[in-house]
């Protein structure tokens, strides 16, 4: 499975997840960034909005539950709040996000960013392996007219269920995890230009092979990340151009992906290894270009909403375990726009990013239990919930 920004494939997923949001009682459409929202108004027009979700994109030959789990979640406890006819103050958006990975444009939560409001006009020039802009992709995907920002309306925060995609709650024995912190990412482009030539006849000294320089690039990224505890740093995409067993690379390209839970080491190690690749292109008389895709600080989630999350962990009677998240999440381009709280789900043997991802069912159903109390004590704390007699 394989999910882009704007692609057939996550048309077809709006189209089939939409309607299962139009069958929980939510009023559908799909933003100008192309997240699929889902509404369920409150009884109080003042009380404000509750952001519910994840992401729908994936990465390439990804697995099923990174992203889709925490906006099916997000259905299923509205529709429990509308079978249980639990009457909120405030309205809930369910929110399947375009673009969390990045797959496509090399940068990531582009759709996150837009409802966050802080998608920098630069970003829609940014373009595709096939020179298609986020701006034109977006625009032929027939994304709603809706406005994608959700800045300056009165939000009550964000909630993300996600798997865990780490070892730890496999190791604890515990179903969920409250985050604590997403830790920073850098993402950059970089490539190495030599010169294409002919591979049986340009002699071996007079070569400028840009995929050699791409070579040495790849290991001192793995160096780089080896040196330091909790820097990790990889290149998951290579490209050499033209392209053709019998031609000396003219071009080479590399994505580059650098995260540690502490900001200052993750810009020092991406500063370092761009000074590195440079020094590398000279030694082999090719020119280097570094364009820089992202950048995110390391977030802390929200005190107030972690501790809601807290309190219905523990009226679930499972274990508190709390963990910090070296992958990225929705939830990082959200906390510049409103409170942000994760809840994270235990996966078999940690695995993501791989079509092996699974999860327990009774893990999810305690996790949909600590979502469904996570609303209902906002609900208490922001207004009051009216319960049903059926509650009572
Ligand atoms: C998203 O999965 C990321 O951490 O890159
Ligand atoms: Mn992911
Ligand atoms: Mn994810």
């Amino acid at each position: 499975m394989t999910r882009w920004l704007a692609g057939p494939a996550m048309a077809r997923a709006n189209a089939l997840v939409g309607g299962w949001m139009a069958e929980a009682g939510m009023a559908v459409r799909v933003d100008a960034a192309g997240n699929l929202v889902g509404h369920l108004p409150g009884s109080d027009p003042d009380a404000g909005t509750l952001l519910l979700g994840s992401h729908l994109d994936t990465v390439r030959d990804a697995g099923a539950f990174d992203g889709p789990l925490g906006v099916i979640a997000a259905i299923e406890c509205v529709a429990r709040l509308r079978a249980q006819e639990v009457s909120l103050p405030f309205s809930v958006d369910v929110l399947g996000f375009s673009d969390e990975e990045g797959l496509r444009f090399g940068t990531a939560y582009l759709g996150s960013r837009a409802v966050a409001g802080t998608l920098g006009p630069e970003l829609f020039g940014v373009a595709d392996a096939d020179g298609v802009t986020v701006g034109e992709a977006v625009a032929a995907f027939g994304a709603g007219p809706g406005a994608a920002s959700r800045r300056g309306e009165r939000l009550l925060g964000y909630c993300e269920l996600h798997i865990e995609q780490g070892p730890e709650l496999e190791r604890r024995d515990a179903p969920v995890a409250l985050v604590t912190a997403i830790a920073g990412a850098t993402r950059a482009e970089v490539r190495f230009t030599g010169r294409a030539g002919h591979a049986g006849t340009v002699p071996m000294e007079l070569r400028r092979d840009a995929a050699c320089a791409l070579a040495d690039f790849v290991l001192a990224v793995e160096a780089a990340g080896r040196s330091q505890p909790g820097l990790v740093a990889t290149v998951g995409r290579l490209a050499v151009l033209p392209g053709a067993p019998n031609v000396i690379a003219g071009e080479a390209v590399a994505s580059l992906d650098v995260r540690h839970a502490d900001d200052v080491v993750r810009a020092a190690a991406v500063d370092a290894l761009r000074e590195r690749a440079g020094a590398l292109a000279a030694a082999r008389g090719v020119e280097l270009a570094w364009e820089q895709r992202m950048a995110t600080p390391a977030v802390a989630m929200d005190p107030g909403l972690t501790e809601l999350l807290a309190t219905a962990v523990a009226g679930r009677g499972v274990p508190e375990v709390r963990l910090p998240s070296g992958a990225g999440h929705d939830a990082v381009a959200l906390s510049e726009l409103t409170g942000a709280a994760m809840l994270f789900v235990r996966c078999a043997g940690g695995v993501s990013h791989h079509p092996d991802e699974s999860v327990q069912a009774a893990d999810v159903a305690v996790a949909l239990d600590v979502l469904h109390g996570f609303v209902l004590r906002l609900a208490e704390v922001a207004g009051a919930a009216e319960p049903s007699a059926s509650q009572l």
